[in-house]
């Protein structure tokens, strides 16, 4: 039987965790690939030796050269530059749109039936940048941030509740950045919508405020406590939830950045809603009702969606 591949571009903090938990997980050879000389190659060689005492024997392939990628199942991408205390995430269109032209030319070449799952900032532009350049079909071609920013939502309600977060379920939807929408009418603790809990005093309407605030700078808190890089963890959980949802034909139901056509009245980009994705990629785009309010956060959210979506596509007109 064919052994499952998966396929990193990027080395980093987010890179070296997702080739850990692959590992852990047993799901097939993960190959991963780096510009930097030696970064990849050491970090798979440490991850093969931790193989004999935590039970794992995925090949973990390593090098400079996209070749590696051939005939990857499914690849996440998070060749890039982060963020550094004080910057936003659209400050690194410049640099990670020409990152991601040369690793979408690669994919392209390499791995065209792959499902890719991009990580790289700002996502919901970066995103758009792989599925034009690589000419992978849109729904193989997805952004990870909904399933972070709902996670960190999540975790603030439930020190707020004194809750488990197994108990919670959030929806961020929106963009990638300061102007997302976490819709507390599509929060629930163990099926109660998040407005009752304020109604019957289990938390206060300021405190939500105050969380949905946080969970807006929840990346820019990271960095700047980092003081070097962004963060890696909870983010490369999220894009191992998307890819083994698609590997595994879940079906889960996740917010992503995903092709929009038509979709929330909003047509030709890519922002972030919740889809089903299982073996085919994005299965279906699960249209939410949304009242004015949250549809006015949504739209504003798209627009800056846009604005950075056209500064790429503007930067890779130029490359
Ligand atoms: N091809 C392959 N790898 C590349 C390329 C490229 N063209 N350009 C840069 N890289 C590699 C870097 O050498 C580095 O090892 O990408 C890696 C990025 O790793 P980190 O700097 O540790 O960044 P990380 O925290 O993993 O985040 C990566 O995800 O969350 C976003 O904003 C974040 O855009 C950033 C990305």
């Amino acid at each position: 039987m064919r052994q499952r591949k998966i396929g990193l571009v990027g080395a980093g903090n987010i890179g070296g965790t997702l080739a850990h938990m692959i590992a852990l997980e047993n799901w097939g050879a993960v190959a991963v690939v780096d510009i930097a000389e030696g970064v990849a190659q050491g970090k798979a060689l440490d991850l093969s030796q931790a193989g004999s005492l935590s039970g794992y024997d995925s090949p973990i392939r390593a090098g400079n050269d996209y070749s590696l990628l051939e005939g990857a199942d499914a690849i996440v991408v998070t060749a890039g530059v982060p963020r550094k205390p004080g910057m936003s995430r659209d400050d690194l269109v410049e640099v990670n749109t020409k990152i991601t032209k040369q690793v979408g030319e690669n994919i392209k070449k390499h791995a065209p039936d792959a499902f890719v799952v991009m990580v790289t900032n700002p996502l919901d532009a970066m995103v758009w940048v792989m599925q034009h350049v690589s000419g992978l079909p849109p729904h193989k071609v997805v952004g990870m941030a909904g399933v972070l920013d709902s996670a960190r939502f999540c975790h603030f309600l439930s020190e707020a509740l004194g809750v488990s977060h197994q108990d919670i379920q959030t929806m961020v939807m929106g963009g990638h950045g300061d102007t997302m929408v976490p819709l507390v009418r599509y929060t629930t603790v163990s099926g109660v919508p998040l407005p009752q809990c304020i109604s019957e005093g289990m938390i206060t309407e300021k405190q939500v405020d105050a969380i949905i605030e946080r969970t807006r700078k929840g990346g820019a808190e990271i960095v700047a406590l980092l003081g070097s890089g962004s963060a890696f963890y909870a983010p490369a959980v999220s894009a191992l939830s998307m890819v083994k949802s698609y590997l595994f034909d879940e079906k889960r139901l996740l917010p992503c950045a995903a092709w929009l056509q038509g979709d929330y009245g909003i047509k030709d980009i890519y922002a972030g809603v919740p889809v089903i994705i299982g073996k085919e990629g994005v299965e279906k785009i699960v249209s939410l009702e949304l009242n004015e309010q949250e549809k006015k956060q949504f739209d504003q959210s798209v627009t800056a969606v846009k604005d950075i979506t056209a500064a790429a596509k503007k930067i890779l007109a130029g490359l």
